[in-house]
């Protein structure tokens, strides 16, 4: 089983900005975290803050599943939302906050609907609980 972990717009920043909502942990050390608790499960991560280059990830993708918290790209990006769409891999969406109690702007996305599911709230675990979804199957 491989798992491919994208993480979009601003989330290189994850430890250092809006640490209430994101926690104090950086990206790396969530990624080491979560490679960690999926032992046996080969794990692949990937960040960008551009739009295309998301898009250029999904399009070469070659795993069996896909967990992606395209940050704020995922309340406007129809150009992510058309790469996931072309691709067979599943993807599940991902968000460390509720972004349901929070500002209107973040209630919407645009992923949800080509996406298999979507898990918000858990901080970290909300990449993990998307990556239990793979292995149950
Ligand atoms: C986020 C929620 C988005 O609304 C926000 O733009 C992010 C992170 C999350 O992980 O909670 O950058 O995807």
């Amino acid at each position: 089983m491989k798992l491919l972990f994208i993480n979009g717009v601003n989330l290189n920043m994850t430890g250092r900005r809006e640490k209430g909502v994101y926690g104090t942990q950086t990206l790396e050390e969530i990624n080491a975290d979560i490679a960690a608790r999926l032992k046996g499960t080969e794990c692949e991560f990937f960040q960008s803050n551009c739009e295309g280059e998301i898009c250029t990830k999904l399009h070469a993708a070659d795993c069996d599943g896909i967990i992606l918290n395209a940050g704020a790209f995922t309340h406007y990006s129809y150009a992510i939302r058309d790469a996931i769409a072309s691709i067979d891999i599943p993807v599940v969406e991902v968000h460390m906050s509720n972004v349901f109690r929070r500002e209107e702007f973040r209630k919407t996305s645009v992923l949800s609907e080509v996406c298999a599911g979507t898990i918000a709230g858990f901080g970290k675990n909300s990449y993990i609980l998307a990556a239990e979804s793979f292995l149950l199957k």
